[in-house]
């Protein structure tokens, strides 16, 4: 298992990804609280550009932000999205919960991914990204995408601290990560802040410094909303 943590010869290629979503963010739906936004957008844009997958399954959804920004950048690709709250969402008060995103080209599903019969034939492994913001045991997700068949896995808050559920980054840390992951793990890759942000446990760590251009503002303006996405590649 490759862990990437040296992000420097992939900085031209997450600015490029960085300025794309910039060019279409003036049209973003809302501005979004409790998820994927400003340094994070940037590293879901650049993660799903560089695997221009042709179908995204999104899970935890929420108010639908990230399906907005997984639809910019690869916008020829099939969605699911699915999240339970999809069973109250008509209930909900606009007033109180916000406005809501709903993508055209996307399936909508209460279930859980665990329970809808997923099975990715290997020619087709390549071509399928799955994204998770579910808060979720990570460990326990892996082991369901794996027996899925699923190859390219996005997950968000892989925190190294405490959380609501249990991360990756935690368990490495913990030496708690089961014997299998190394062997069912090809590449685990953390993305960096992009520039230096303070996180929630009060540690900085190493940022990669995006130059300061001007389409890159509203980015910058959010550096602390940073949220640990990671990449899994899995053999
Ligand atoms: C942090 S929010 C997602 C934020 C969203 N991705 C964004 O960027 O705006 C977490 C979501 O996970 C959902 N969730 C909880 N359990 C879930 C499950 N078993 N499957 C899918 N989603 C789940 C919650 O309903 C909530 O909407």
């Amino acid at each position: 298992m490759e862990i990437v943590e040296d992000w420097s010869a992939r900085r031209n290629d997450v600015i490029a990804a960085a300025r794309a979503l910039a060019a279409t963010w003036p049209a973003r739906p809302f501005d979004n609280h409790n998820g994927i936004t400003g340094p994070s957008a940037v590293a879901l844009a650049y993660f799903l550009r560089r695997l221009a997958p042709t179908t995204v399954f999104e899970v935890g959804v929420w108010r639908g932000f990230s399906t907005w920004l997984i639809e910019q950048a690869v916008p020829q690709a099939k969605l699911f999205c699915l999240d339970p709250i999809f069973t109250v969402w008509p209930l909900l008060d606009p007033a109180k919960f916000g406005t809501t995103y709903k993508s055209p080209r996307a399936d909508y599903h209460a279930d859980d991914f665990s329970c809808i019969g997923l099975q990715v034939t290997p020619d087709r492994r390549d071509r399928l990204v799955v994204l998770f913001d579910d808060h979720q045991n990570k460990v326990i997700r892996l082991d369901q995408a794996r027996r899925a068949g699923v190859k390219h896995l996005l997950f968000d808050d892989d925190v190294p601290y405490a959380a609501d559920h249990e991360t990756f980054a935690q368990m490495h840390l913990g030496n708690r990560l089961p014997p299998w992951f190394a062997q069912v793990v090809r590449r685990y890759e953390r993305f960096p802040p992009l520039w230096q942000a303070v996180e929630r446990n009060g540690r900085s760590h190493q940022a990669l410094d995006l130059p300061d251009l001007p389409e890159l503002a509203p980015f910058k303006a959010e550096r602390d909303k940073w949220s640990w996405l990671s990449y899994i590649e899995l053999a």
